[in-house]
């Protein structure tokens, strides 16, 4: 049998302020967009038509967290147009239902319930190619075979997976991203953070995904603080790397996968908090668990941190408890306010997806329910996590 190489799988990535004329250059002339207007408002939908001339549709609003809902409705607002090319402007929302979108435009005899069996989706039929310009920094969506959607009627989430639906292009504008406020720079940040710190220590990261998120990793760290904190001129910058560093993140999960933080995040969806939010809360807990780990030490060792393998780990998740600080994200969810009978009821069920979910068996160390449970636990009463510190 020939020997299988590791490769890195990702659409063609364009950056840089005022990139998104970057989509003049794909000479379309039926271009179907799906946006949030509240990042992407009238004179700026004007201005796109401007530029790309043609015949250019606006065809969804997408607004909240993407529904089942918003896929027939955009599917019916597409009619019998016939784009060459589909734009997502917008954060992961927004690009979730253009891929979903997209994927029924190129195969209209396709199930929806088949759309969402993982891995298993058809081969483009080729009338149309997706450019996503991402209007948050975080998840990474741009970039990903992945694309989330509630179930109104049962209140589940389900999970379209199919490397079809990586987005051909993604444009890194970070133009879009100056008038985040904090706050979301904040989580979504954490969020690309925890891709990043993930990936990093994945059992399936071959060389090239190690190495992409380390980078990410540490622009995050340098950067998010001034992104959420810095007055205008430094703040525009950081905001820049942070956006290009999150696209990154994105790439290295889309390569192997997420870990234990979002296997763990049953709370967010459960008590309707932020993702990144509930990311960046289990992130020093997961890396203490499982520390010490020699890409942990390395990730110490850019920062500064001098020691043992043990010694470093246990000194970069004391680095994490700070930065949480630093950016505003909560240490526990006491904290937050979530209900203590509430969630302690639930901890079992939260923790009994460590059984089944891939980015747990992908983590350096899949925890069992015990263990979960115990992260968890401690995560709600924002005991601080200590790495093993032992030379
Ligand atoms: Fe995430």
């Amino acid at each position: 049998m020939e020997k299988s190489f590791p490769a890195l799988q990702m659409g063609q990535l364009v950056c840089g302020r005022g990139s998104i004329a970057f989509l003049k250059t794909l000479q379309k002339q039926r271009v179907a967009v799906l946006y949030d207007s509240r990042v992407f408002n009238e004179r700026a939908r004007a201005d796109l038509c401007a530029l790309l001339g043609g015949d250019v549709r606006f065809i969804a609003d997408i607004l909240g967290e993407p529904t089942l809902d918003d896929i027939r409705t955009a599917v019916n607002a597409l009619g019998d147009f016939a784009p060459e090319l589909f734009v997502a402007i917008g954060g992961g929302s927004v690009m979730d239902v253009t891929k979903a979108v997209w994927l029924l435009y190129e195969h209209p005899q396709l199930d929806l319930a088949d759309a969402f069996k993982p891995f298993q989706l058809p081969a483009p039929a080729g009338k149309a190619d997706i450019a996503a310009v991402p209007t948050t920094s975080g998840t990474g969506s741009e970039t990903t075979c992945c694309a989330v959607f509630t179930n109104t009627q049962t209140q589940e989430k389900q999970l379209m997976l199919g490397f079809e639906i990586v987005p051909k292009y993604a444009i890194l504008d970070p133009n879009f991203t100056d008038t985040l406020p904090g706050l979301v720079a904040a989580h979504t940040g954490m969020d690309a953070l925890s891709h990043a710190m993930e990936a990093a220590v994945c059992k399936a990261a071959s060389p090239l995904v190690i190495s992409i998120a380390l980078g990410a990793t540490l622009d995050l760290l340098e950067n998010l603080p001034l992104s959420v904190n810095e007055g205008e001129g430094r703040k525009a910058y950081a905001r820049e790397q942070c956006h290009y560093a999150a696209t990154m993140a994105g790439v290295a999960i889309n390569n192997c996968s997420a870990g234990l933080v979002h296997a763990l995040d049953q709370p967010g969806p459960y008590f309707g908090l932020p993702h990144g939010l509930v990311c960046g809360l289990l992130l020093p807990y997961t890396t203490a668990f499982h520390s010490p780990h020699p890409v942990y030490a390395q990730m110490a060792g850019r920062l500064g941190f001098a020691g043992s393998e043990a010694q470093r780990c246990a000194q970069l998740v004391d680095y994490l408890w700070a930065f949480q600080t630093k950016v505003g994200v909560a240490h526990s969810f006491k904290e937050l306010g979530v209900d203590e009978a509430a969630f302690m009821d639930r901890l079992a069920a939260f923790a009994a997806v460590v059984d089944t979910s891939m980015a747990a068996r992908l983590s350096p160390r899949q925890p069992t329910q015990v263990e979960a449970a115990e992260i968890l636990r401690a995560a709600y009463y924002g005991e601080r996590p200590a790495a093993p510190a032992k030379a």
